[in-house]
């Protein structure tokens, strides 16, 4: 036995079809190894579940490789350092990685990041602080370029990427409109996150609603869901709009994809529509962080987090949010405090 105890390892048992399910995993006991030369060992706090892996555990070309059957499953990590051989890091020190669904990792000292320790709570370095909101940073300085008075629509406008991109696009000076699943997460939207004014996709008019909330028509969308409030918001584009394709998350449960738009549009109204990965820069979460960790400390940039108790529970979290039931950025508590 180890003196650090047993660390459990979430491996992927078999492809999902449709919605994953806690059967397409199972869970791996081993004892927690002491960090070989070079080495730090962590135990891991927070795991961050995000869309994209759902595209991880599909055989379907993508622009990464999949996550291979008996595998750990990929994902970010925040944690702290319960051991180490390299003089960087230090028993408590707080660190931020992409070191899979695992309660404990032992890493190269190069794949993990250390964060300060009396900032922002160290779950924001998985959500505002972290690839979310560095992907809402990025879409939006890169391609969206909102200015005063331009009216943007953001769809899953609660979630991580789409609540910082909302609030972004309002420092800028634009009318910011959401678009979110339900009557709660629009309220939310608009009270604590300060958008002008959100639309439940779920809503039986939502492309009037959507017109009366943008009056003088949309010049900036930051898609992030795809489907039918996509076919909306397409059709009430400006000319020389911009569309920022982040992602599609309606669309990552299918087997087989819809017929796709039809595109003439673009040509008509001059639309830009460019697709982007936040791992293309990486240099912008860093840069992101200095950015804005002053605003989650000062309480101006708002962010509400979904939390979900224990390592086993993280299947069922993917699950949750492909199909649009988190409330915030989705995050499993693997760990406590340490007292
Ligand atoms: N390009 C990149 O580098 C990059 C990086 C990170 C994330 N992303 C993408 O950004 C998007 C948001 O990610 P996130 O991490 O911030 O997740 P999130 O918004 O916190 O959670 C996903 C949200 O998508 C909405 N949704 C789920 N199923 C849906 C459906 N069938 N139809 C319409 N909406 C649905 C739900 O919000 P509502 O119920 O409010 O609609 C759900 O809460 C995803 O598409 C993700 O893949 C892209």
């Amino acid at each position: 036995m180890s003196r650090f105890g047993l660390r459990r390892t979430v491996l992927l048992k078999q492809r999902p079809k449709g919605e994953p399910k806690p059967s397409d995993f199972q869970i791996d006991e081993s004892v927690v190894p002491e960090p070989g030369p070079g080495q730090v060992l962590t135990r891991t706090r927070w795991l961050s579940i995000d869309p994209y892996m759902r595209g991880r555990v599909s055989d379907r070309k993508s622009y990464a490789a999949p996550v291979e059957i008996g595998s750990m499953m990929t994902g970010e990590t925040a944690g702290e350092v319960l051991a180490s051989t390299v003089p960087e890091f230090a028993p408590g020190d707080l660190v931020v990685g992409s070191r899979g669904w695992q309660t404990h990792t032992i890493s190269n000292a190069s794949s993990l990041v250390k964060v300060p320790r009396g900032g922002p709570p160290l779950s924001t370095y998985l959500g505002v602080l972290g690839m979310p909101g560095a992907t809402a940073y990025t879409g939006l300085t890169d391609i969206g370029r909102p200015k005063s008075g331009e009216t943007v629509v953001v769809s899953a406008a609660s979630g991580a990427v789409g609540s910082v991109a909302g609030q972004l696009a309002k420092r800028a000076g634009a009318r910011v409109v959401g678009v979110a699943g339900g009557a709660d997460k629009c309220l939310y939207v608009q009270d604590e996150l300060g958008f002008d004014a959100c639309v439940d996709r779920q809503t039986i008019d939502m492309p009037a609603e959507l017109a009366d909330a943008c009056p003088k028509g949309i010049d900036v969308y930051f898609e992030n869901v795809g489907g039918d409030v996509q076919r909306v918001v397409f059709n009430q584009l400006n000319p020389f709009a911009r569309v920022i394709m982040c992602g599609m998350v309606s669309q990552y449960n299918e087997a087989e994809l819809p017929p796709g738009p039809n595109l003439g549009f673009v040509i008509g109204k001059r639309v830009l529509m460019q697709g982007f990965i936040v791992s293309d820069k990486p240099e912008r979460i860093a840069e992101w962080r200095q950015l804005a960790a002053p605003w989650v400390e000062d309480g101006s940039l708002r962010y509400r987090e979904d939390v979900i108790d224990g390592l086993e529970n993280a299947p069922d979290a993917l699950a949750g949010i492909l199909g649009g039931r988190n409330f915030g950025k989705l995050l499993v508590r693997v760990a406590e405090e340490a007292a």
